[in-house]
């Protein structure tokens, strides 16, 4: 191959450590489709504002076209001497066409081209991760639905607080994977701008149209200072953020899961297929799955903090620092996605324990907020009935008994009010759907939430 397309100043040739140390083309490749389509639109803009002749311009998106279809074929293989994606591309056109590959570049810089290779390769993910987020929600409004009305123990403190509907416990996932989903949208706004046309820095003296180029790459956008649009990133590091929030809710689902299937808990099995052995221990089935998804969190929110400190000292405009943007971003992007993909296939594969959720549910004196709320509808003052509920939470304690077991004699011993009708509270079906707030967990509120649910994902 011959010399380098930068070559003209020096008189040297590049050690090759350099060379090797200084090359991005190992996973920059990445981008060639992108590259190629940015350049496609770039060629048409010069042909337009009559900087290339329409022959021309059919010679180079010919020539583009073909080393699309070499490198997709895999008949193209890239070398760490091209450098990076885009001087290997542009140094093929050349070595096809000849000369007029060499006026491909005219008006444009490595700069604003490995900008805007960025954005339409973010673009397409940030689309493709949202589609994967939506398909995690379905199969969690999917188990949802098929399990509606099952009851389990709600924690705080990972201590039995009150009964939950199974269903309001996976719906909370789902809301939070809605503000996941509209923080990739809101990022996309960002990302979705064209900085083509800045060149290196300061713009071109060449009469280009940006606008013509932003148009054919179906950018609404255009960069308004051509030396922020080479030299930040920030749109990298928001929707890495954007990714490190999915990936810490993903990893609590995560931590539930493992949790749920451990004989403590006993509350779901995962189906043998979503699960992995030990070599030693012959009867060991275990969730690696959802392990390695927390596990993976921790490799997400490393790359927002390398692209952050990675920026902070960066003088205006292009440096080379940001080259170091690609291969968290890539990383992201894969670790995201395929986390999200196999969780959506994996709660198609939980099986739910119900006898055991329910016997837990009632468990650990959960209907206790139910009497001290009981007692509250008799006119006593909350913070009194809570005193009266707790003691008889101690009573039972000591005689190893249930608050449901206890005598109408026993109750009004705490409290003179309680009547009979104190028996049809204490019910793990009644306690969850007395709690008919909006957003709370009676059947009523999950049942609304879950179509809700659904009107969303099918828009
Ligand atoms: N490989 C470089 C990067 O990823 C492309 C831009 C290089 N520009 C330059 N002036 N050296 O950032």
């Amino acid at each position: 191959m011959a010399g380098k397309l930068w070559q003209g100043r020096f008189r040297e040739g590049t050690s090759k450590l350099v060379e090797s140390f200084t090359a991005s083309i190992r996973f920059d490749k990445r981008l060639y489709r992108y590259d190629i389509e940015g350049s496609m639109a770039h060629c048409k803009m010069l042909s337009h504002q009559g900087l290339l002749s329409s022959e021309e311009e059919d010679v180079l998106i010919q020539g583009l076209g073909e080393i699309l279809r070499e490198i997709e074929h895999g008949t193209f293989v890239f070398e760490d001497s091209q450098e990076d994606v885009h001087m290997a591309i542009e140094q093929l056109l050349i070595e096809k066409v000849g000369e007029v590959g060499g006026k491909l570049h005219a008006g444009r810089s490595r700069n604003d081209q490995v900008a805007v290779d960025i954005r339409l390769f973010l673009r397409d993910e940030i689309q493709g991760t949202d589609e994967d987020v939506k398909n995690l929600q379905s199969s969690l409004v999917a188990q949802a639905k098929a399990n509606l009305g099952v009851v389990m123990p709600g924690f705080t403190h990972l201590q039995h607080a009150q009964p939950v509907l199974y269903s309001h416990h996976l719906m909370a996932y789902y809301e939070m994977l809605r503000r996941d989903r509209q923080r990739l949208s809101d990022c996309l706004g960002r990302v979705d701008v064209s900085p083509l046309g800045s060149a290196a820095l300061a713009g071109t003296s060449l009469p280009i149209d940006s606008r013509l180029t932003a148009d054919l790459l179906n950018f609404p956008a255009l960069s308004r200072n051509s030396i922020d649009a080479v030299s930040d990133r920030d749109f990298i590091i928001e929707f890495i953020s954007a990714a490190a929030l999915i990936m810490m809710h993903l990893s609590r689902m995560c931590e539930e899961l493992i949790l749920w299937c451990s004989a403590e808990f006993n509350y779901i099995e995962l189906s043998e297929g979503f699960c992995t052995g030990s070599s030693i221990m012959p009867q060991k089935k275990n969730p690696d799955v959802p392990e390695l998804i927390r596990g993976k969190s921790g490799r997400v929110y490393g790359h927002l903090l390398s692209l952050l400190a990675m920026m902070k000292g960066l003088p205006l405009a292009y440096n080379r620092d940001l080259q170091e943007d690609k291969e968290p971003l890539f990383d992201t992007v894969d670790t995201v996605r395929q986390s999200l993909r196999i969780l959506a296939r994996l709660w198609e594969n939980v099986t739910l324990n119900k006898e055991r959720l329910e016997k837990m549910a009632l468990s650990g004196f959960s209907l206790a907020t139910d009497i001290a709320e009981y007692l509250v509808t008799k006119g006593m003052g909350f913070r009194q009935a809570h005193r009266a509920v707790g003691k008889m939470v101690r009573f039972c304690l000591e005689e190893g008994k249930e608050l449901e077991e206890m005598t109408l004699q026993e109750f009004k011993g705490f409290a003179s009010v309680i009547a009979e009708d104190v028996y049809t509270i204490l019910d793990l079906k009644k306690s969850v759907d007395s709690r008919n707030s909006v957003g709370g967990t009676s059947l009523q509120q999950v049942r609304e939430a879950i179509t809700l649910a659904e009107e969303e994902l099918s828009s």
